[in-house]
């Protein structure tokens, strides 16, 4: 288990666009699965590898387990690896409230798309191709945005749309 410090928006790191991935063997896999140490450490529900100082082409979503009325699990937790990842199609606009690990503290509205597919590759370079919409989708571009040094208050279209937040009620909604 090896949870990294995850750096926060002033970091330069955080505003350049990552290199893509041409190895995949142990040390991508070292560094997906300190992503996710790091990401449930955290109670997030996504994370870019720029995020942890590391300034390569992979993100990972872990999107949380659905619950019935009763509390019980009737889906599991999904989670998604992208490496090299590329969305290939989105449709509709929505605003969407969101947060992001590396803006602690806050939460915003950004027009996001609505529906997306992205491609990319897993762990071992396979070809992956996920069809996405409401959350995961806004999932998808939030961390997609990292690996080109962009974040979501860089789409922010006012000041009005940034507001802070008690620290208690990250948990869970923040990427
Ligand atoms: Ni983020």
């Amino acid at each position: 288990m090896a949870v990294r410090p995850i750096l926060t928006a002033e970091h330069p790191l955080l505003h350049k666009k990552a290199i893509k991935v041409t190895q995949f063997g142990d040390s991508l896999q070292r560094l997906v699965r300190d992503m996710f140490d790091t990401l449930h450490a955290a109670q997030g529900l996504g994370l870019a590898a720029p995020q942890i100082g590391v300034p390569q082409r992979v993100f990972i979503v872990e999107m949380p387990p659905e619950v019935d009325e009763e509390g019980h699990e009737v889906a599991p937790a999904e989670r998604y690896i992208l490496v090299n990842p590329e969305i290939v199609k989105t449709r509709g606009e929505e605003e969407m409230e969101e947060g992001c690990l590396s803006v602690p503290g806050y939460r915003g509205l950004v027009k996001r798309a609505t529906y997306v597919v992205i491609k990319g590759q897993d762990l071992r370079g396979k070809p992956v191709r996920y069809r996405a919409e409401g959350l995961l989708a806004q999932a998808f571009q939030h961390e997609n945005d990292h690996l080109d040094g962009i974040l979501y208050l860089d789409r922010l279209e006012g000041a009005d749309k940034l507001w802070s937040i008690e620290a208690t009620e990250q948990i869970r909604v923040t990427t």
